[in-house]
């Protein structure tokens, strides 16, 4: 039986956050609510998206030469709209730009924080009704920057915030500002998230490990070696094409995910600054590992908005099995 204490919402939790930070003044989390609010609105888009005819691809290419879903332009400018204009925002910078240069600077008033984001994750899933997320990544604002780009090319460490919203079977909102994981459902009926678990841990290990095993050929030995290996030793293999909805299986269940350097994406082919330190993040804060080539993934020292890196994340032990076999 849940009683009144249980019952917390987004909105209260940040309130309880604030008071144990009194130095804050309350602008993350007016960007962390203007994001839970975008979540509510892509999720109803979503979500009625084959009835307003809203499915399908658009002529349009974003500035990595992807072809762009309807559904990620309309996820784009709904965080365009309700995060980029709210007072602490200094940069926004999406997946979906046109242009490498269109990150938007306001300078005027106290602009603290950069956002960076992944408007629609996995978006190649939704005609099927698959899985599909938002990610988000929080940076201090750098004044010295020269060029905004600057400013926000940061390593990973230096997020203040980070989240995603899975819209899977239910609508799921997790996110950490560096004290812990939490996690927040989204009752459609009274349009309000609330808080099902503070402080989310990743089991130690899981006998699961997520890769697109199509690209199995043309990734290095190493990453075949481990593949054999699992296979040998009854792991299952799980894999949704949604980088949010494979990580938040991971942090629940346990197991290891993987985007290994392929031929077609020699360097991986998930963004750094959106999608890999957002994750990292998380996982490392529910007490796992996120690493990239030889290094921590949030170590990494960006060099442009888009880069795309490799990534191991996930229970600690299994992503060290991983790395047992990448020597
Ligand atoms: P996005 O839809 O934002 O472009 O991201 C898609 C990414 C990620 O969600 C997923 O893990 C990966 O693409 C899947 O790639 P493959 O289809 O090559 O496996
Ligand atoms: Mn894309
Ligand atoms: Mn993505
Ligand atoms: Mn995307």
């Amino acid at each position: 039986m849940t009683t009144s204490k249980d019952v917390v919402t987004f909105q209260s939790h940040l309130v309880d956050h604030q008071r144990k930070h009194p130095e804050a003044t309350g602008a993350l989390s007016w960007i962390l609510i203007s994001v839970s609010v975008s979540a509510k609105m892509i999720a109803a888009k979503i979500r009625r998206a084959r009835l307003e005819g809203v499915l399908g691809a658009l002529e349009s290419e974003n500035v990595q030469g992807e072809v762009q879903q309807k559904l990620d332009v309309i996820a784009d400018r709904i965080m365009r709209h309700n995060v980029g204009e709210k007072e602490p925002v200094a940069i926004l910078g999406s997946e979906e730009e046109e242009d490498v240069h269109a990150l938007r600077l306001q300078t005027d008033g106290e602009r603290r924080y950069n956002v960076l984001f992944d408007p629609l994750d996995g978006s190649s899933n939704l005609d099927t009704c698959g899985a599909v997320g938002t990610i988000f990544s929080v940076l201090r604002h750098d004044r010295r920057a020269d060029d905004p780009v600057n400013s926000v090319l940061q390593p990973g460490t230096q997020q203040v915030a980070a989240g995603y919203v899975l819209y899977g079977s239910s609508t799921v909102f997790v996110y950490t500002a560096g004290d812990g994981v939490h996690v927040f459902e989204l009752d459609p009926n009274v349009g309000t998230f609330f808080r099902v678990k503070a402080d989310l841990q990743i089991p130690a290990t899981g006998k699961i490990y997520s890769l697109n095993e199509g690209n199995r050929r043309s990734m290095p030995q190493g990453y075949r070696d481990y593949l054999d290996w699992a296979q040998s030793n009854g792991y299952s293999s799980r894999y949704i094409g949604a980088m949010v909805a494979d990580v938040h299986r991971t942090l629940l269940k346990g197991g290891v995910f993987l985007y290994p350097p392929t031929e077609s994406s020699p360097n991986g082919k998930l963004r750094l600054l959106y999608e890999v330190n957002p994750m990292a993040m998380l996982v490392e804060q529910a007490g796992g590992k996120a690493l990239s080539g030889d290094q921590r993934a949030m170590d990494i020292r960006p060099t442009e908005l888009h880069q795309r890196v490799p990534i191991v994340l996930g229970s600690p032990d299994e992503v060290d099995r991983v790395y047992d076999h990448l020597k």
